[in-house]
C-alpha cells in the first residue's frame, strides 16, 4: 500500500498533517472560506509542489496563512491602517502588504513581487496546524487549477482523484474564498471580492473600499477572467431553465420551481455564499450541459458570489 492509500484509509490527524508538511510535502486542509493545498512557505521545494499538483500554468503568488498576528508580523510590514484591518483576523480577508527582507518566504510565494498576501483563517483546525508546523503556510485553493473550489474534503480527495491527503474538518462555514485588500498608504483596495462584504470593511475602517479597476497596477495577478469554473456551461440571471438545463435557484421559488437546487430559499447571501460551489458541484456531476442561475444580488456577499458565477460562466 502506498503512503497516500495508508493516508486515505485513516483520517489524517493535525500532527501527522504537521509532520507531512514540516518534511516538505503539500496536504489540504481546511479553512472557513474553501479548502487549501498547504505547504510550508519558506520551502521553495514545498511551493513548487502546489503548482505541480494543481497544474497550475503560470506562478501566481499565493496567499501566506499564519497561527496568529505574530506569525504574520514576521511577514509583512503592518501599517497603522494594515493593523485596523487586522482586527478581522481570524476571518476571510486577505490582506496585500510590503513583504519583509527577512520573511525568509519562498520567492515563488511572492512571485517576485514586493508585497505578500497574509490571512489568518478562522478555523480551529487551521489555527492548530500551522502552529503545529511553525511555519505560515502557502495556500491556493485546494482544486486543480481552473476547477471550482473546493469546501468538502471529499470534494478535495474527487478533484485530485485520492493522491493528495486532506485533513478533514467538515465543510467550510464562508463557502467563498477571503476578500482581498491592498493597502497602499492611505488607501484600502478590494483586489477580490469574498467572503467578507466590502460595506462592513469600510465601515469598520470609517473609509471607502474602492474596487480596483480590472487593468490596476495593483491587481491580483490570479485573476484570471476563466476561473471557477464548472465543466458544465453556465447562464447567469435566468429566470426559469429551459429544456436540457440544470437549474440553480435563488430565493423563495415560484411555484413548479419548488424543487430546483435552491442557494438560499430565503434569500440570505451568507446561506448563499456558503452553498455556493458545493452546489455547483453537485449540478455538474448530473451531467447536464448547462447550468441556468437565478439573478442574485450585486450587495453585501453578492458582490463575490457574483463574481465567481461570472468567471464560471466566462468563455473558455
Ligand atoms: O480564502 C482564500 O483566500 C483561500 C483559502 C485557502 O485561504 N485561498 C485562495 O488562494 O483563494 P488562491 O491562490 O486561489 O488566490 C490567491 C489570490 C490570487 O488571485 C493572487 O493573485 C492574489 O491572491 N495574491 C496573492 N498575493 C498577492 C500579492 N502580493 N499581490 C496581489 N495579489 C496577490
Ligand atoms: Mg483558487
Amino acid at each position: 500500500m502506498s503512503a497516500h492509500e495508508e493516508l486515505n484509509a485513516d483520517p489524517l490527524t493535525v500532527p501527522e498533517a504537521a509532520a507531512l508538511l514540516r518534511a516538505g510535502r503539500v496536504c489540504a486542509f481546511p479553512t472557513e472560506t474553501v479548502y487549501g493545498l498547504g505547504a510550508d512557505a519558506t520551502n521553495s521545494d514545498a511551493v513548487l509542489s502546489i503548482y505541480e499538483t494543481k497544474g497550475r500554468p503560470r506562478f501566481n503568488p499565493l496567499i501566506v496563512h499564519c497561527a496568529d498576528l505574530a506569525m504574520a508580523e514576521k511577514v509583512a510590514v503592518f501599517s497603522l491602517l494594515a493593523r485596523k484591518l487586522a482586527r478581522f483576523w481570524p476571518g476571510p480577508l486577505t490582506l496585500v502588504l510590503p513583504v519583509r527582507p527577512d520573511a525568509s518566504l519562498s520567492d515563488l510565494v511572492t512571485a517576485g513581487l514586493e508585497t505578500v498576501g497574509v490571512r489568518i483563517p478562522d478555523h480551529p483546525l487551521a489555527l492548530e496546524l500551522i502552529a503545529a508546523v511553525g511555519r505560515p503556510l502557502a495556500a491556493p485553493s485546494a482544486n486543480p487549477s481552473g476547477r471550482l473550489s473546493p469546501t468538502t474534503a471529499e470534494q478535495v480527495r474527487r478533484g485530485f482523484a485520492g493522491r493528495v491527503p486532506v485533513l478533514d474538518g467538515g465543510p467550510c462555514r464562508a463557502g467563498v474564498e477571503s476578500t482581498i485588500l491592498a493597502v497602499d498608504g492611505d488607501e484600502v483596495v478590494q483586489l477580490r471580492a469574498g467572503a467578507l462584504a466590502r460595506e462592513a470593511v469600510a465601515d469598520a475602517i470609517r473609509r471607502p473600499v474602492s474596487i480596483a479597476a480590472s487593468d490596476a497596477a495593483i491587481a491580483a495577478p490570479g485573476m484570471l477572467s476563466s476561473h471557477y469554473a464548472p465543466t458544465a456551461k453556465l447562464r447567469l440571471d435566468a429566470v426559469a431553465p429551459e429544456p436540457g438545463e440544470a437549474f440553480l435557484a435563488f430565493g423563495p421559488p415560484p411555484a413548479g420551481q419548488a424543487s430546483a437546487l435552491n442557494l438560499s430559499p430565503s434569500g440570505d447571501l451568507h446561506e448563499a455564499a456558503r452553498n455556493l460551489f458545493s452546489a455547483l458541484h453537485a449540478l455538474d456531476a448530473t451531467g447536464a450541459a448547462r447550468i441556468a442561475v437565478a439573478p442574485i444580488p450585486e450587495t453585501g456577499l453578492g458582490e463575490a458570489i457574483n463574481d465567481r458565477l461570472r468567471r464560471a460562466a466566462a468563455p473558455r
